[in-house]
């Protein structure tokens, strides 16, 4: 974000070097589901616009999705795990309550030189660890961050009610962002983030046991209260809302827009929630990222899964402006501006 006080102007800025994405092999088709619980292809693709997702392996856990989607985000990128001085993860469904996830992440890549955390924000997690790594760049303190969306939400799911698990999958997405000259025009750059939450509505998308209020004992286990809760239609609304705004006023804050928009990267809970951002953006088809019918809602995976297959496929090129804009559980919100 740039200060119209030049003395706060930021020496750097931030650009993403580099994505990967790595999605695990098993795949759980709506037929499937319907196989295990009351419902059908018909019901989820309507309602949804999901027909598929994937699931981790038993021994697999996040922190594994996570350090393959960082090192194709490496690779891409052309760095090594010693050049990495900061590692986010932004993650509902850590590894264990500590370590943090980011921690196993530096073990498995080998990022040596690293220091590591994660980030509590739900669906809004990775736009959130986006700007927090950002942060630690321009102000010059690192110079080469992994930022890291992944969730094994199959761990979280109550497989036995339809209303949510036939919403979410597993998977992992990984930035390489790198501090560069406030000056160049280097490509992959952040130009502005908004951020925002309000937790008075906390009960709405939650798991609320398994935690500190709410330990799981054998006497409440039966009735699965480390398992996701949500009240779709109320969420739903809210997304529409906050999303909306949050583009707006990331836009605003870059000095764009919304006609200069060349893609919108909206997080991936259900295509009817895209379709009403896009319509109020003003999108057609063509500028809006979709790609939750393969996967489902993977939380803070979703977006940088998404931007890493945008880019692979050729939908955002350099130059480009991106919009990226999620919402999820807390609520939270945030929306970023990119110059592609
Ligand atoms: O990632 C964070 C953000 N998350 C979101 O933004 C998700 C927001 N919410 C949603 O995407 C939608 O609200 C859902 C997809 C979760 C639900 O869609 P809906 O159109 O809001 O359906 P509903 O919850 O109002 O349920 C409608 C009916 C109900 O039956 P009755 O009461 O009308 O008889 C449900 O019991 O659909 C029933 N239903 C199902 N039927 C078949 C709920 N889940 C299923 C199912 N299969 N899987």
């Amino acid at each position: 974000m740039s200060t119209s006080n030049p003395a706060l102007q930021p020496l750097c800025t931030s650009s993403i070097i580099g994505t990967g994405s790595y999605l695990p092999e098993k795949v759980l088709t709506n037929d499937d589901l319907s196989k295990i619980v009351d419902t059908s292809d018909e019901w989820i693709t309507t309602r949804t616009g999901i027909k598929e997702r994937h699931i981790a392996a038993d021994d697999q856990a996040t922190s594994d999705l996570a350090a393959e989607a960082a090192r194709r985000a490496m690779t891409a990128a052309g760095v090594t795990p010693e050049d990495i001085d900061l590692i986010v993860v932004a993650t509902v469904t850590p590894d264990m309550f500590f370590p943090s996830t980011a921690c196993f992440v530096q073990r498995k890549i080998g990022a040596t030189n690293a220091v590591c955390f994660d980030i509590s924000a739900a669906c809004s997690g990775f736009l959130y660890a986006l700007q927090v790594a950002r942060h630690f760049l321009n102000a010059g303190s690192r110079t080469t961050a992994l930022v890291i969306g992944a969730e094994k939400l199959s761990s979280l799911v109550n497989w036995e009610d339809r209303n949510t698990c036939v919403l979410f999958g597993d998977g992992a997405g990984a930035v390489v962002i790198r501090a560069v000259d406030a000056d160049t025009d280097a490509p992959g750059r952040v130009l502005s983030t908004v951020m925002g939450s309000d937790g008075t509505l906390s009960d709405l998308l939650k798991v609320p046991g398994g935690g500190s209020a709410l330990p799981i004992t054998p006497e409440n286990a039966a009735s699965r209260p480390n398992t996701i809760h949500m009240e779709g239609r109320e969420t739903f609304k809210h997304a529409v809302t906050r999303m909306c705004q949050a583009s707006e006023q990331a836009l605003e804050m870059a000095g764009l827009t919304k006609a200069d928009i060349a893609m919108v990267i909206p997080h991936q809970a259900n295509a009817r929630i895209i379709t009403a951002i896009a319509d109020r953006l003003g999108l057609p088809e063509e500028k809006t990222f979709v790609n939750v019918d393969k996967y489902g809602n993977t939380s803070a995976a979703t977006i940088p899964v998404a931007l890493d297959e945008a880019h692979r496929q050729g939908r955002i090129k350099r130059g480009d402006i991106v919009l990226l804009v999620a919402f999820g559980g807390g609520f939270t919100w945030a929306s970023s501006v990119l110059r592609w």
